[in-house]
């Protein structure tokens, strides 16, 4: 178990924003008093501080900012400290016009909202990172400044003249001559051919959009570039004496950046959860956010930050919901159970006004502690301070049998694409379906990128593996992919997977490229239904499954057996008899192939068949319908958290070999047990 300098004990606190406060010391003081009343130890400070850091170009106000992380450290309150890239003031885009996004439709940005700067712009670089290096300076040494919170929620894209040029130049570096480039976008479809870099525009609804290969290598470099403005602001920091390790903030299921590549330039990865809770089923939004807990941490394989998350409403939701009593500590739970070392919240205090004086805060207009969401804030406090005291959580890891696997790239070609089903492909869903198949089996999960996976070695640690619609398969992929089977190793794949390479051109000679035989079949065509048409899979053999027939919609492939044999076929239709989910026995190992977006019911009974055939451990023998489990491990003891995110009360079977240290047996709606079970 490697050992951590950091964090210490669990971070709890939030977005804090004194500087709409800073002719009220008296609410400044009497937040200091509320915050310690909640446990609370750590804020993030500065993340749109711009125009009171530097209220005029070159002229620095550091003070203010010095004097209230000073008096919350004397009060035992440590700072995350942000760079505050995020949104800049008016006179910068009055000097420098340039700063601003152009759009899609090259029509440059009015001054406004906040992200809405252009990540090439070497003035917004050099800005930037002379406010950096100043406030590393200040900052870069002080006791009390724990973490750099580098910009806040990177995204968008800009399509100004300065970006067009970076685009061309990073197309020659990774194609270096045109002709290889025409090749990989397959640009003789249409006579797109182009003669010289010099010609290439970014994708437009004036120009090309539906040149599939320009369109995922600007998604490609709108990434390139923003992890490039991030290196370049995390080493203005570094350049200025900070010490400090340095994260920057994700958001949930952001489709516009490849987060994969922006983690590798942070120590931390941390992410901004606000679940709709309340609006459908919770359980289902629960295991939404487990997910991307689970995502997050894949990201670096290591413990993670919950950065941001709401006590209460979402403002900007269509609808803020309060969360229910027990749904501020479960969401805080939540988190830690699956690797965060935080429970962070945006925001400390509500401001006045502006766009979010509506959004949930631990300290409301009312300014007390006598309110319902402070006081469950101040529980969660209590319990983190106690869980950092009594226990090794800080020390322990997430360790999971089985792994999903996910890939961006192959997400953007894949929904790029016309075809098989322009009204929607369904892949966040289909992960989701085959998360909570494997959470159902009550198993802890990784889920990984598919660029993170290197070798097989890298595969070799998980009994399970789930690759559902990975449609890139990147040259050497399947091999990976067939020597974790051969080795051992049981995958789950199915429809729309292996079917391009890199540059999204299609595989030629069969799909799941380079699988054939791994899998015992072939893929012969696909068949998109209409919203609403299903069709069914049934069993072969009736006594394997709980139920006599599962549904399917959306997609449903149609193979070409080799020797896979067949588990369920369809039950409708001119392919009705013919197989959609298969099994077949490669070197040591096992693969299953599943040909049509099923019901969550097959993926549960599909994924319980598995597991239980391959004896893999489970957090919990048992378990009533409904609960969530996870685990971490230190080197002393494995803590399993059991949470209840259901309007009804459960009861929980305690595992002789256990101890509560946390709950009650009979869990109340939204509530939670921790236990603790010796290793
Ligand atoms: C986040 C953002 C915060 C705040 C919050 C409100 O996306 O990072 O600054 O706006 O949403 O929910």
């Amino acid at each position: 178990m490697q050992s951590r300098s950091f964090p210490q004990h669990l971070l709890y606190g939030g977005d804090y924003n004194p500087e709409q406060w800073l002719d009220s010391p008296e609410i400044l003081r009497q937040d200091v008093a509320l915050m310690q009343q909640a446990r609370i130890n750590t804020v993030t400070l500065g993340v749109f501080s711009w125009a009171e850091l530097e209220p005029n170009e070159g002229e620095y106000h550091f003070g203010w900012l010095r004097a209230i992380i000073d008096d919350l450290f004397e009060n035992g309150i440590r700072t995350i400290l942000a760079t505050p890239s995020g949104a800049r003031p008016r006179w910068l885009a009055e000097a420098y016009p340039e700063v601003l996004r152009t759009g899609e439709d090259r029509q440059r940005m009015l001054y406004g909202e906040r992200h809405n700067h252009c990540y090439t712009s070497p003035v917004y670089r050099e800005k930037v990172g002379l406010l950096n290096r100043r406030l590393a300076q200040e900052f870069g040494n002080h006791p009390a400044v724990i973490l750099w919170h580098i910009s806040n929620e990177y995204g968008g894209e800009c399509h100004c003249d300065l970006c067009q040029n970076a685009f061309r130049d990073w197309l020659r570096r990774r194609y270096t001559d045109i002709s290889a480039l025409n090749k990989a976008w397959w640009t003789a479809f249409w006579s797109h051919t182009y003669t010289s870099f010099d010609q290439i525009e970014s994708p437009s609804s004036r120009g090309d959009t539906g040149l599939l290969g320009l369109n995922l290598d600007w998604k490609r470099f709108v990434t390139a570039q923003t992890r490039d403005f991030l290196r370049a602001e995390a080493a203005a920091l570094r350049s200025a004496g900070a010490r400090q390790p340095t994260t920057t903030n994700f958001m949930e299921d952001y489709t516009g950046l490849n987060y994969y590549e922006l983690a590798q330039e942070v120590d931390y990865v941390s992410w901004d959860s606000y679940p709709r809770w309340h609006c459908g089923d919770d359980i289902a939004t629960a295991l939404d956010t487990a997910l991307q807990h689970d995502m997050m941490r894949g990201l670096k394989e290591k413990p993670w930050l919950l950065m941001e998350s709401s006590p209460s409403a979402v403002n900007w939701h269509e609808i803020s919901r309060l969360k229910k009593p027990g749904v501020l500590i479960g969401s805080a739970l939540q988190a830690v159970a699956h690797g965060a070392d935080s429970a962070q919240f945006f925001q400390i205090r509500q401001g006045r006004g502006g766009f979010e004086k509506f959004h949930g805060a631990v300290i409301d207009h009312y300014g007390g502690s006598d309110t319902r969401v402070f006081r469950e804030a101040a529980s969660a406090g209590k319990l983190l301070e106690e869980l950092s005291a009594k226990t090794q959580i800080v020390t322990s890891h997430v360790e999971a049998p089985a792994a999903l696997l996910y890939d961006m790239e192959s997400r953007w070609a894949l929904e790029g694409s016309q075809g098989p089903r322009n009204e929607g492909l369904f892949y966040r869903e289909t992960l989701r379906k085959v998360y909570s198949a494997l959470r159902r089996c009550r198993l802890n999960v990784d889920v990984r990128s598919a660029q993170s996976i290197r070798d097989a070695q890298g595969l070799s640690r998980y009994q399970l593996l789930a690759a559902p619609m990975l449609y890139m398969f990147r040259e050497g992929f399947a091999e990976i992919l067939r020597t974790y089977v051969q080795h051992g190793g049981t995958l789950v794949t199915g429809y729309l997977s292996g079917v391009a390479d890199e540059t999204d051109l299609c595989w030629l000679g069969g799909t799941p490229h380079g699988l054939l035989d791994v899998l015992g079949l072939r893929t012969e065509e696909i068949d998109a239904l209409p919203d609403g048409r299903k069709n069914l899979l049934l069993p072969c053999k009736a006594a394997v499954w709980p139920k006599a027939d599962y549904t399917c919609e959306h997609l449903c492939e149609l193979v070409r057996l080799g020797d896979a044999v067949p588990l369920l076929t369809y039950g409708r239709d001119f392919y009705q008899g013919s197989a959609a989910v298969t099994f077949h026995s490669y070197g040591s190992g096992q693969a299953y192939y599943v040909g049509a977006d099923a019901e969550q019911a097959m993926y549960d009974d599909l994924f319980e068949l598995i597991a239980a055939k391959l004896a893999i451990p489970r957090l919990l023998e048992e378990m009533p319908d409904g609960l969530l489990v996870s685990s971490r491990r230190s080197e002393s003891a494995e803590y399993v958290f059991v949470q209840n995110f259901s309007p009804e009360p459960k009861i929980l079977q305690i595992p002789e070999d256990a101890r509560l240290l946390y709950g009650e047996a009979t869990l109340r709606p939204y509530s939670s047990v921790i236990l603790e079970r010796p290793n």
